[in-house]
Parts: structure tokens; C-alpha cells; sequence
């Protein structure tokens, strides 16, 4: 896809990977929409502007469907849609037992169902023109879990079924879809949602962390060659290779150097 004159949504642009990937699109030639529900998307608007790049902010709540047909008629109205970006996403690493119901539903709200959301209001412009493509940002834990992060793993793997199971139903419209993986990123994620960090398992310290421009770069790149599914660092796809051809050991080394349960007294 050539970026050069689309038009580019993306969510949770507000900071981290999202802001990262509006910022990469914008300057390779794109008009970009902002989404998120913070002020700081404005912040982002005035700094991509001021690089030379053409954006706008839209303050939402991608969590709640009628907010995002609102928004997303205003962002129609001034134009079709080229590519969406579902990069907005929350969710502290906790076991079932740490997660009341509600925070298990917030949990598959942000990234789960804001992608749901998005994709239910960007797509049929994308499969009227014939040619388009829904962008799906998810976590390693989609492929190969680990301990202490159960409700957080699920939604992760529901982005990623998602982003199947469209590729499936998008063959031969012109419409498509991408799955980006990347490892740990440098971003506020471990800020906003405490504790999680240090519940990586040891053994992902071996693939090193990326900065929000290196995945906002893969996102351009491959959005550039129509790749369906985009992973890095380059030790993470490794990893996932070996997965594949041996899921046990890798499973066992997750759990071995992971969360371990607290004991319990009898
Ligand atoms: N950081 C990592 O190590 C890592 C690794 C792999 C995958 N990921 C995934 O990449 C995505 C982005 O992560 P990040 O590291 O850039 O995190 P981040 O810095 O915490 O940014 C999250 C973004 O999502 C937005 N957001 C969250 N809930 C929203 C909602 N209900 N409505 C609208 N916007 C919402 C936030 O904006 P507002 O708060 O302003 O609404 C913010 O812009 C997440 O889905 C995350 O799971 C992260």
C-alpha cells in the first residue's frame, strides 16, 4: 500500500506505539486521524503538524460503540478511509484471582472490543472501494503465554483470532488485514498499568526491548509490502519459530522463569 496521500486512523495514538505509528505515517505522506481520550492527542496533532505532516485529534472512548459511531461519521464525512491502526490498549498482568469481573470486562473492552468497535465502522468503506487494511496490535502473550496474566492473555488472543479470522473473511475483497506483534516496547504501558512489569518471565530479557518508532516503523514497512503478519524484533519471531516446532520446552522455560503463585498457608 502506498501511504503517500491515505488516510490513516489510529487508536490509542495519544502516546506510546500509537502516537509513534501516526507520527511514521505522517511523515511518509499521510493524513492522520488521532484517537484516544486524552487531551495529549492534541499535543501529538500540534507536534506532527509542526514536522510538516497533515493530522487531526478525535477525544474518544473506544470502549463505548455509540461514541466511536459518532466519531468515526465526523471522520467520514471528510473523507474515506484508507487504513485503521487498532493499537489502543489497557490491562494489568494479574491472575483470575486479582481480577474482579469487572476488570476482566474492561480488560477485553481495551484492546478487544475498541478494535471490535473500529473495524465495525471503517470496514464497510474499505470493502465499498474495494481496497483497504485493518491494522491489529497485540502482545507476544497471543502466541506464547506466561503466568500471572490471565485476563490480559486472553484479550491479546481475542486480537489476534480477530485479526484471523478477518484475513479469512477479507480473501479476494482488495481489503486486508495486519497483525503486528512486538516485543517489550519502551513505553508508558508498565507505567499505567502497575505491577505488570515485573511480571515478564526472566527468559524475556533475552529479546531486546524496542522503542514506540521501531514498531511504528515495522508498521509502515509493512504496510508497505501488504504483509499479513508483522513480528520483532527479529529474537522474538525466533522464538515463536521454535515454539512452533517444539511448544513444550518453550511453555515450561515461560513458567519456570515467570510469576510464581504466592504459597498458600493450609
Ligand atoms: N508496551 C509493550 O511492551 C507492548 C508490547 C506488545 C504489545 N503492546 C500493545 O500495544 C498497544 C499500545 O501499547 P503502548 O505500549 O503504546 O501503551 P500506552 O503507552 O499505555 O498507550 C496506550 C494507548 O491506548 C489508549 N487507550 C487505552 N484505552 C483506551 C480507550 N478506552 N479509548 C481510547 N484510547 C484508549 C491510550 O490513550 P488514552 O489513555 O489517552 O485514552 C494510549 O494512547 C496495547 O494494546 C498493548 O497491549 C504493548
Amino acid at each position: 500500500m502506498n501511504l503517500d496521500g491515505a488516510h490513516v486512523v489510529v487508536t490509542g495514538a495519544s502516546r506510546g506505539i500509537g502516537a509513534a505509528t501516526a507520527r511514521a505515517c505522517a511523515l511518509a505522506g499521510a493524513r492522520v486521524t488521532l484517537l484516544a481520550r486524552s487531551q495529549d492527542v492534541d499535543t501529538r496533532v500540534a507536534e506532527i503538524v509542526a514536522a510538516g505532516g497533515r493530522a487531526q485529534a478525535l477525544r474518544v472512548d473506544l470502549t463505548d460503540p455509540g461514541a466511536v459511531a459518532t466519531a468515526a461519521g465526523r471522520i467520514l464525512a471528510d473523507g474515506p478511509v484508507n487504513v485503521l491502526v487498532n493499537n489502543a490498549g489497557a490491562g494489568r498482568f494479574l491472575s483470575v484471582a486479582e481480577t474482579p469481573p469487572q476488570e476482566a470486562v474492561a480488560m477485553m473492552a481495551s484492546p478487544y472490543f475498541a478494535a471490535y468497535h473500529a473495524t465495525y465502522a471503517f470496514l464497510p468503506g474499505m470493502l465499498a472501494r474495494k481496497r483497504g487494511c485493518i491494522v491489529n496490535v497485540t502482545s507476544p502473550a497471543s502466541r506464547i503465554v506466561w503466568p500471572g496474566a490471565t485476563a490480559y492473555t486472553a484479550a491479546r488472543w481475542a486480537m489476534r483470532g480477530f485479526t484471523k479470522a478477518l484475513q479469512a473473511d477479507l480473501a479476494g475483497t482488495g481489503v486486508r488485514a495486519m497483525l503486528v506483534t512486538p516485543g517489550k516496547v519502551a513505553s508508558a504501558y508498565f507505567a499505567s498499568n502497575p505491577g505488570s512489569e515485573g511480571r515478564l518471565p526472566r527468559i524475556a530479557r533475552l529479546i531486546p526491548t524496542l522503542s514506540p518508532e521501531d514498531v511504528a516503523e515495522a508498521i509502515v514497512v509493512g504496510l508497505r509490502r501488504d504483509r499479513a503478519d508483522v513480528v520483532l524484533p527479529w529474537s522474538l519471531r525466533l522464538l515463536f519459530a521454535v515454539h512452533a516446532l517444539a511448544p513444550w520446552p518453550v511453555e515450561a522455560l515461560m513458567v519456570r522463569t515467570g510469576w510464581r503463585r504466592p504459597a498458600v498457608d493450609e
